[in-house]
């Protein structure tokens, strides 16, 4: 696996916009990119690498809105442009259909706050201010049970992604919604 230079943060959100207008994907991937950059702090990893990754992740999920295509003809792309090999890796991991394996720490990361990122965000636009500011773990972790709210969103992913980080369920959820909240300004706009 390469561990070579990876684009600037500055040419991964070209890149998003040029690809996604729709401000509501466009929030989620900077949302996976401050929740990549908490994880990556935490565990003496490199946050600008971790940024572009979660930044980029579903970055051609407008042009391929479908597990045919996405996110396997999105990293077709990235490898034409020269993006490092454990980005698209990890790109591609973080979709389960493609089989592909997630074996680094950021794949495993990417994997484990995807889903529950969109999940965060469903819980909070459901709050008088629409915002994380308030939302509270226990609230999140209590919607997690209730099948009628957010069905969109993968259950079995986010319990998935913790396990195969190796954090304990709640603590990751906390841990996610803390970061979020802190970059709130960055990506809840
Ligand atoms: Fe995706
Ligand atoms: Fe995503």
């Amino acid at each position: 696996m390469t561990t070579t230079a990876c684009p600037s943060r500055a040419e991964a959100l070209a890149l998003l916009h040029e690809w996604v207008e729709n401000p509501a994907l466009r929030k989620h991937c900077r949302c996976v990119e401050a929740a990549m950059r908490a994880h990556a702090a935490r565990a003496g990893e490199d946050p600008e690498r971790w940024g572009v990754t979660g930044l980029i992740h579903d970055f051609d999920w407008e042009r391929h809105p479908d597990l045919e295509r996405h996110p396997v003809a999105g990293v077709a792309v990235l490898r034409e442009k020269g993006w490092p090999e454990d980005i698209c890796v990890a790109v591609l991991g973080h979709a389960t259909h493609t089989g592909v394996a997630r074996e680094s720490l950021m794949a495993k990361t990417l994997f484990a706050v995807d889903e529950l990122c969109g999940f965060i965000v469903a819980c909070s636009l459901v709050l008088p201010d629409k915002s994380v500011a308030g939302l509270e773990a226990r609230s999140v972790k209590k919607k997690l049970g209730r099948a009628d709210f957010a069905r969109n969103v993968s259950r079995d992913d986010i319990v998935q992604g913790a396990a195969e980080l190796g954090v304990e369920l709640d603590a990751h959820i906390e841990f996610t919604l803390n970061a979020l909240k802190e970059a709130r300004m960055e990506w809840e706009q």
